[in-house]
């Protein structure tokens, strides 16, 4: 998708999402509506989903998409690499990516997005995977960063 047509289509869902998760202040009903309505609106996101810090691990929250892997293990894939920066990380080529856990072989490109506690520490990530190389760039790192803060 072309970054005008990008930027467009994000700004009216960050608006529909304001709107819609205005509604409960209950964070797995954000969590689970964000995801529907960017899987079902970004027809490049082919996996979308939320891993979250349980016990030390890396553990699957809610997704869209095929099946995914429960617990991603320690330190290793693009995750955990954007849980220890506490910065969003977007992998062009996953296959180029040393240590990607690859949860699914169609899985090309992926973006990970440090979900983050009042004092600014990492408690998860937004996670989403393309079928296509190179589908993620600052355009989705911008609009699903404002996003994640909406929860
Ligand atoms: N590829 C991720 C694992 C999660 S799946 O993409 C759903 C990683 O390397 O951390």
């Amino acid at each position: 998708m072309d970054k005008a047509k990008k930027e467009k289509r994000y700004f009216r869902i960050y608006e529909q999402l304001k709107q819609i998760l205005s509604a409960s202040s209950f964070e797995d009903a954000k969590m689970a509506t964000i995801l529907a309505v960017l899987h079902h609106k970004m027809e490049y996101f082919f996996w979308t989903g939320f891993y979250v810090l349980h016990k030390g691990e890396l553990t699957v929250k809610t997704y869209q998409g095929p099946l995914a892997c429960q617990v991603l293990e320690k330190d290793k894939g693009v995750c955990w690499a954007a849980i220890k920066s506490n910065k969003t990380i977007i992998v062009e080529d996953v296959h180029r990516f040393e240590g990607h856990i690859a949860c699914d072989s169609r899985s090309k490109s992926e973006i990970a997005v440090p979900l983050q506690n009042s004092f600014g520490k990492p408690t998860g990530v937004l996670d989403v995977d393309s079928a296509e190389y190179n589908s993620f760039d600052e355009v989705d790192a911008h609009w699903l960063e404002m996003i994640v803060k909406l929860i």
